[in-house]
């Protein structure tokens, strides 16, 4: 990438970012704040998502009512008939998907945007590890679990990030097999440099909304820094069990101070964007979302969304409703700290991640050099390119984009992030958090 490429890169993808969410304006809301409960418990997210509030006082409340999708009355909430569980279909999609090499991973219709979401992830890794680094004495252990890790596709980051050692659940035994031999070639790569500078690793297969993850950890004991939710967590918003589960899988082993980080879809932008096309279907040639249930009514667990993502996604995950996502993690001393939209998230990182976002690259340059040709083949999707190089009023200068396409499937995520908190002790020995 030249000079100008990279230069450019943060107007021009705020440029698709804009094209992309043009006249979301006009979205209708849920009238805010009928009740007291209900401005208390929206209050501690920046987004008023359109999700209609429920009140929470306690867990048998929205247990009931989180559940009440399981009742056959309703026909948009129909649970399936056949006695496959969601998990079971998800492991079993994610069984299904190839490793594919660096080669035929760079031939994806989303390789940059694919590219554009492991920025994210390092990003939001080297924050945090940064973070957790400032807090310890030097060379102190770092112990990480990447929760629902899939094929490993972190893995690199985890050693640029220089942790000791690492835990890698999944559903998938298929993807943690891949895991598996993506670790032993990191490591014998490094071996055959002559350094022995690898973290140790363990690895557990099952369903984390419903096993204690604590458990099968080779030592129960073992405190950790981090614990890493990559387009995984909306998997647990099935039931309040399972979320639960998940939750306290995420919290109970981090210390005091420990971070649990993550990406997912957001339920905001899920609906909103349902509600604005006024259809449960919508997309575009690289993605498609179905959403299984009444949008003007969405209850707080089991809102069944199907998400089809080029060749990467393609199987039913769960909205995720934020404000009770914050009231479970604080149940398990887990206090909120952020939530970003991918957009929000670059606009902060861009300029320290600027080399990283041309080493990788997670971004497409336009006009293409030489004999390239660019991704997508649609004029529409580098309108926004096209106009911006038009505005610097300036002959041959090359900018790095997303494709409008890729920026509106990419737009629907969002990071966040949470502190475990200290705790003192009740006289029936469950814990209390100040939080
Ligand atoms: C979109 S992939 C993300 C993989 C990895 N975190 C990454 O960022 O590359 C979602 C992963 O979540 C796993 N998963 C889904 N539901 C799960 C569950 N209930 N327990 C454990 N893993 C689960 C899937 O098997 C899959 O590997």
């Amino acid at each position: 990438m030249s000079d100008t490429v990279e230069n450019d890169v943060e107007q021009t993808l705020i440029a698709a970012a804009n094209a992309a969410s043009q006249g979301n304006d006009d979205i209708q809301y849920l009238s805010k704040g009928s009740s007291k409960d209900e401005e208390t418990e929206s209050s501690e997210v920046s987004n008023d998502c359109p999700i209609k509030k429920r009140k929470l006082t306690d867990d048998a409340t929205y247990s009931q009512e989180g559940n009440s999708h399981y009742n056959d009355e309703n026909p948009i909430r129909k649970r399936k008939s056949s006695d496959t569980t969601y998990s079971e279909v998800v492991a079993t999609h994610y069984n299904l998907i190839k490793e594919k090499g660096l080669d035929e991973r760079s031939k994806s219709s989303v390789v940059y945007l694919r590219n554009f979401h492991n920025w994210i992830k390092s990003m939001l890794i080297n924050e945090y590890l940064t973070k957790v680094k400032d807090k310890k004495k030097h060379n102190a252990p770092i112990r990480v679990h990447d929760m629902c890790c899939g094929k490993g596709g972190d893995l690199q980051k985890w050693k640029m990030g220089g942790i000791t050692h690492l835990i890698c659940s999944d559903i998938a035994s298929v993807s943690l097999d891949d895991c598996k031999s993506r670790y032993n070639n990191i490591k014998s790569r490094i071996w055959g440099r002559g350094s022995s500078n690898m973290f140790t690793i363990e690895y557990i297969v099952g369903d984390c909304t419903r096993m204690r993850v604590r458990e099968k950890l080779s030592d129960p004991s073992m405190k950790l820094d981090i614990v890493s939710c990559q387009f995984a967590f909306h998997y647990c918003f099935e039931s309040l069990p399972q979320a639960e589960c998940m939750l306290r899988n995420a919290a109970e082993c981090l210390l005091p101070g420990g971070y649990f980080i993550g990406t997912m879809t957001d339920a905001y932008d899920l609906i909103a964007r349902a509600r604005k096309c006024n259809s449960n279907t919508y997309g575009n040639r690289l993605y498609t979302v179905t959403l299984d249930f009444d949008i003007n009514k969405p209850a707080l667990f089991g809102e069944k969304c199907h998400f089809q993502l080029a060749d990467l996604v393609d199987c039913p995950e769960f909205l995720v409703h934020f404000p009770t996502f914050i009231k479970l993690a604080k149940k398990y001393g887990l206090k909120f700290v952020k939530k970003e939209k991918f957009y929000d998230f670059f606009e902060r990182l861009k300029s320290e991640g600027q080399q990283l976002l041309c080493n990788l690259p997670a971004l497409e340059t336009y006009p293409p050099s030489g004999t390239s040709s660019l991704l997508s083949t649609d004029p529409d999707d580098y309108t926004h390119a096209k106009e911006f190089i038009e505005r610097q009023g300036e002959d041959n200068i090359r900018i790095g984009t997303l494709s409008k396409s890729e920026w509106e499937a990419s737009s629907i995520y969002t990071t966040f992030v949470f502190e475990k908190v200290k705790n003192t002790w009740n006289t029936d020995g469950t814990p209390i958090f100040d939080i």
